[in-house]
Formats: C-alpha cells, sequence, structure tokens
C-alpha cells in the first residue's frame, strides 16, 4: 500500500492550496460574517477546475481521481467551509451524478457547462417533512405528453438561490415507496412554476447559500429524467456515497485548520511560567487531534482509492464521513479549550471552525444514518 501522493496529485493540491490561501483566505472571515455567496471566487474556482474536478475532460472536467479531490477538498475547507461544500456539492452529487447516469445529450447540455465552471449546480432529495428518511419524498411529477409536471416543495438546497441546473428527486406516487422515486433535472432558467424561497439563516457554513424551493405545475421535459422511471432513490443513494467522502474531506479540512491554529497558539500562549504546549492537559488534547485527523484521513483515501478502484464504497465512504465529521467536531471543540477565551472570540477563526463543523453530522446523512449504513452493510444487508 502506497501512502505517497503521486506527482499529479501533488500538482492539485498545491494548485487548492496557492488558491485558497491566495484568494480566499482574505475573504474568509468577511463572508462568513455577512453572509453573502461568494460568486467571484466560487467562478474563479470554476475556472481553474475546481468545480469540474472529477468530471472527465471529454465534458470540460479535469479528469483528476478522488485521491486529488479529496486532497483538494482539504485544502479549500481548511481556509472556508463555505467554499468546501459549494465544490463538493458540484463534484460529488451533481456532475458525478450526470457523467455516471445522464445520457449523452444531457452530459452535452448541463454537465458541460458545469464541470467547465461555467454555471452552479445543486442536489434536491430533501423536503420539509423527509430529511433521514429519504424515500418519504412527496414532490409528486405526474406525466404529461413530453413533460413532467412537478408540485411540492424541497428544503435545505446547498447552491439552491445560486444554481442554473438542479437535480431533483420527485416521486411518482406519493403513497408509494422508493421504486416510484425519478430524477429530474431543472434548468432553473426554463421552468415556469420553480420558485426559490427565502435563504436559510445558518449556524455556520454561511456563506454556501441554502433554500427552499417550491415547484407549481411545473413543466420539466421528459428528456431531463436521469435513468428510469422508478430508479430515482438508488441513484440518489449512490451519488450520496460519493458526496459523503467530498463531506468526509470538508471535515478534515476543518478539522486540520483547527489543529495547526491550536499547535501554534499552545506554543506562544503561556502559563504557570512556561508555554502551555509544555503542560500535560494541552499536550493530551493535541495529541487526541492529532491520532483523530490522521485516522479520518486514512479512512477518506480509503473510501476514495476504492471508488477510484470502480468498487462498491458505501461502508467505506459512510465509516469516513462519520468518523471524520465527529472528529471535526472534536477537535474544534478542544481547540476553543487550547485557546481559552481567544478561542471564543470573533478576533480568531477558531470559533468559525467550531460552527462550520457542526452541519458535517447532519448534512449528506447524520450520523445515526451512517452508523445504520454501516452496520447493514457489516451485517451483509447492505
Ligand atoms: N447505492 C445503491 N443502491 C442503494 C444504496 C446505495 N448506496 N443504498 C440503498 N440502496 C438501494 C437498496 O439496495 C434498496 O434496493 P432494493 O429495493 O432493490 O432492495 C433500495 O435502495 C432501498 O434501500 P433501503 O431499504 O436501505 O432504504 P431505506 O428507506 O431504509 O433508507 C437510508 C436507507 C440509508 C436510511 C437512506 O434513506 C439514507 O441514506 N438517508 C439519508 C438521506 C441523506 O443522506 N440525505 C442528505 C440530503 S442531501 C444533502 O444534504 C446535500 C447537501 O445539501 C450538502
Amino acid at each position: 500500500m502506497d501512502f505517497e501522493l503521486t506527482q499529479e496529485q501533488r500538482m492539485i493540491r498545491d494548485l487548492a492550496r496557492d488558491f485558497a490561501q491566495g484568494e480566499i483566505a482574505p475573504i474568509a472571515a468577511a463572508i462568513d460574517e455577512s453572509g453573502d455567496f461568494p460568486h467571484d471566487t466560487v467562478m474563479k474556482m470554476g475556472a481553474i477546475g475546481l468545480l469540474g474536478l472529477t468530471a472527465s475532460q471529454d465534458y470540460g472536467g479535469v479528469g483528476a481521481d478522488m485521491i486529488s479531490y479529496v486532497v483538494a477538498m482539504e485544502e479549500i475547507s481548511k481556509v472556508c467551509a463555505s467554499h468546501g461544500v459549494i465544490m463538493s456539492v458540484q463534484n460529488s452529487l451533481v456532475n458525478y451524478g450526470l457523467e455516471k447516469f445522464g445520457t449523452e445529450d444531457q452530459r452535452q447540455a448541463f454537465l458541460v457547462p458545469l464541470a467547465s465552471g461555467q454555471a452552479i449546480g445543486a442536489y434536491s432529495l430533501t423536503e420539509p417533512q423527509s430529511g433521514s428518511d429519504a424515500a418519504a419524498m412527496r414532490t409528486t411529477a405526474v406525466r404529461d405528453g413530453d413533460n413532467y409536471v412537478v408540485n411540492g416543495r424541497k428544503s435545505w438546497v446547498t447552491s439552491g438561490p445560486v444554481a442554473r441546473y438542479i437535480v431533483l428527486f420527485c416521486t411518482m406516487n406519493p403513497k408509494g415507496d422508493h421504486r416510484d422515486t425519478m430524477a429530474l433535472v431543472v434548468d432553473t432558467e426554463k421552468t415556469p412554476g420553480f420558485a426559490r424561497g427565502k435563504k436559510e439563516p445558518k449556524l455556520g457554513i454561511r456563506a454556501s447559500a441554502t433554500c427552499e424551493l417550491t415547484f407549481d405545475n411545473a413543466p420539466i421535459p421528459v428528456a431531463n429524467r436521469i435513468g428510469e422511471e422508478g430508479g430515482g432513490f438508488k441513484f440518489a443513494m449512490s451519488i450520496l456515497d460519493k458526496g459523503r467522502i467530498g463531506i468526509a474531506s470538508q471535515a478534515l479540512g476543518i478539522a486540520q485548520a483547527a489543529y495547526e491554529s491550536s499547535l501554534e497558539y499552545a506554543k506562544v500562549r503561556t502559563a504557570f511560567g512556561k508555554a502551555i504546549a509544555e503542560h500535560q492537559a494541552i499536550q493530551f488534547m493535541l495529541a487526541d487531534m492529532a491520532m483523530r485527523i490522521q485516522a479520518s484521513r486514512l479512512l477518506i483515501f480509503r473510501a476514495a482509492a476504492k471508488a477510484d478502484a470502480g468498487e462498491r464504497f458505501s461502508k467505506e465512504a459512510a465509516m469516513a464521513k462519520l468518523y471524520a465529521s465527529e472528529t471535526a467536531n472534536f477537535v474544534t471543540d478542544k481547540a476553543i479549550q487550547v485557546h481559552g477565551g481567544m478561542g471564543y472570540s470573533k478576533e480568531l477563526p477558531v470559533e468559525r471552525y467550531f460552527r462550520d463543523a457542526r452541519i458535517t453530522e447532519i448534512y449528506e446523512g447524520t450520523s445515526e444514518i451512517q452508523r445504520i449504513v454501516i452496520a447493514r452493510h457489516v451485517l451483509g444487508k447492505g
């Protein structure tokens, strides 16, 4: 087993690191404070390939492997978790699904602008009454000639306020089960009856835009259906497997930033006549942080390597997401403890890391859902 990055993987990591340090770091605190979506830097991310990192070059992407993607995700999220989730949703939940399951016409029409960074994409599964129980969706699609007429309400849509194309999940029978679901691509500029709701005011990842979507007799061409009628739920789940690797990497980036900040602070802050890093109480915290971060990274690499090898990786993605997100919450909590009062102040980014970490245990499947997925796999029921 080789833990060294290849030259190409290092190049992509360095590109993401330089971009994050040069372009995102100067605005990260301000956009967290204002909650403004960072249009300019997101467009620049698109221009250098980060929004189409794993899409193939045939469709305007970079054609990088999943290891390159996770190391780039870590670098971006280390500086700003809001940019991290925008990048993750676009690569994993939108581009990947279109490339793997879309028709050639759909790839040309939707994937090319998304992967080349000219358009922003979103993925819309959750509804006000169905989060973890995703198959209980109630947004309906009824066939009418060459269109489906869609009615319903979706919620918590990352990049919903700014997306041009949205991968939407709906059901043909709201009293049915997952076998009645399907996926449609919504072109937000060509869909009458489609509307975006108010932006959610959030605890963390405040510069990523999140909103509700409503569909009121919205016609969506049958040609925009991804896969077959009845296949929506399985499609949603298999894309989420990739998404969970992205969110695990986002959590890792947040944890790494909080850890590095703590390490630096512990060396310069003194108490009882010596640097606090010389006190065992602080050393134990730093040791636990370092160990959990390393374990998270290994789990993420394992899931990414399985994905690159073309093997099923649902269990590995769930393990990576669960462990890395719990680690991000553990590490950011300890980072505030190491920083003391300064960790609680908005003058340092540590409190932002703490707020940003929280969502990683909730979206793309809560920690409880990841445990369900892992348990089903180890029991041979996955
Ligand atoms: N890949 C392919 N197929 C899968 C699959 C996967 N990963 N997981 C399940 N399936 C298949 C099953 O094999 C089963 O197929 P059959 O009917 O042929 O046997 C079918 O799908 C139904 O599976 P389950 O019986 O396991 O379904 P369930 O209703 O018990 O749900 C669940 C399983 C794991 C709880 C699932 O509902 C789940 O993951 N829930 C969490 C939803 C979630 O993560 N939402 C995130 C929203 S998106 C978001 O957060 C994005 C963002 O903004 C950043």
